[in-house]
């Protein structure tokens, strides 16, 4: 009963909208787009590290609540936000939604949602760094409940295959999808404490993660000295280019992802076959990223139109 009712409950904030389309904005806002793209574009020029944080960004904001803006969101009061939760390490570049919404605002005031300019970013961000391109289906509304304890909604990077599956399936998504969508590891860069777990006190057998390629554990624990640094250092994904492209399926094939979760992709037939395929085929890997890409980000919840992406009307 409980889990009936908590997946009823699941299925009435998610909901896969069918009304979003990509000449939605056609005739209230026709500059959004390129407004947006110009904001990406601008500020990647000065911080590499844009594309990533905003692709990243979106992703957070689609898995809890669906894509509503949630995210962007201030604590206020009482209430903590999600972007103040857990996982706050790794969320940044937020001014560059506050920048592409105050431009936007000031052509077409309070049309265009900021769950629907944090899609086009995210967009925007795969094809500034050389990745595909593809419509954004847009309209989009914006949620007005963002809460830190929400984030134990998001997968974590300890997660192993079947938590991975449940964690996407709960929205609605497959294990295409995860592997697909997990292709965003191209990009960006992570904290040693997201992968701490894998590079001292692994389990009680071993210190360090078997499933790491021995060098590259004890690469990264000369980055990540000690388990629990202040410092927190970190690395990058993919340390061969800053290039979206399928690196990141070829370095799972040679154990040199960070986390136990990208590794655990080689764990069921199923997502394993997809590795090989993507780490094969760049081109496999653009069309899958693309759907599953649309598909995460068609996962709807908000009611309004925010004036500010930081807080609610
Ligand atoms: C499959 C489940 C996933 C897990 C467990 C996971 C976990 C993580 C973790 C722990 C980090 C590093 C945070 C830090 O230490 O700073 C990270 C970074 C990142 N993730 Fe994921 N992630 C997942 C899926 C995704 C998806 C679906 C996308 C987008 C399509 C994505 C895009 C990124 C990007 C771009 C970064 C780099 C952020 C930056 O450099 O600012 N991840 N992820
Ligand atoms: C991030 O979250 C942690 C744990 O909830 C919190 O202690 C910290 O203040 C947050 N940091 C930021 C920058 O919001
Ligand atoms: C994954 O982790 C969960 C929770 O720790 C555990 O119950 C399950 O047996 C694990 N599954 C696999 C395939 O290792
Ligand atoms: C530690 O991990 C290794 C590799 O996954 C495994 O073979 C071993 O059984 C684990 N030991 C314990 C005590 O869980």
């Amino acid at each position: 009963m409980a889990a009936l009712l908590s997946s009823l409950l699941i299925f009435s904030f998610f909901s896969f909208a069918t009304s979003l389309t990509s000449n939605y904005y056609q005739k209230t806002c026709p500059a959004a787009e390129t407004i947006i793209q110009k904001a990406v574009t601008d500020a990647t020029k000065r911080d590499k590290t844009v594309p990533a944080g905003l692709l990243r960004m979106h992703f957070h904001d689609c898995f809890i609540r669906g894509c509503d803006g949630s995210v962007l969101l201030n604590s206020k009061g009482e209430n903590t936000a999600e972007k103040d939760g857990p996982p706050n390490v790794s969320l940044h570049a937020f001014y560059v939604i506050d920048n592409a919404k105050i431009a936007v605002e000031s052509v077409c005031p309070g049309v265009v949602s900021c769950a629907d300019i944090l899609a086009v970013a995210a967009r925007d961000s795969v094809v500034v760094s050389g990745g595909p391109s593809w419509d954004v289906p847009q309209g989009r509304k914006d949620g007005r409940i963002s809460k830190a304890s929400d984030t134990k909604q998001l997968p974590a990077p300890t997660f192993n295959i079947s938590e991975l599956q449940q964690s996407f399936s709960q929205i609605g998504l497959s294990l295409k999808d995860l592997v697909a969508l997990s292709g965003g590891h191209t990009l960006g860069f992570s904290h040693c404490s997201s992968f701490n777990n894998r590079i001292y006190n692994f389990n009680l057998t071993t210190d360090i993660d078997p499933s790491l390629d021995p060098s590259f554990a004890a690469s990264l624990r000369h980055v990540c000295p000690a388990k629990n640094n202040a410092k927190n250092a970190g690395v990058t994904m993919d340390p061969s280019s800053t290039t979206f492209d399928n690196t990141y399926y070829k370095l799972i094939l040679q154990h040199k992802v960070l986390f136990s979760s990208d590794n655990a992709l080689l764990n069921s037939p199923k997502t394993r076959s997809l590795v090989s395929k993507f780490a094969c085929s760049k081109d496999a890997f653009s069309k899958a990223f693309v759907k599953s890409m649309i598909k995460m980000s068609s996962i709807t919840g908000g009611q309004e139109i925010r004036k500010d992406c930081r807080v609610v009307n």
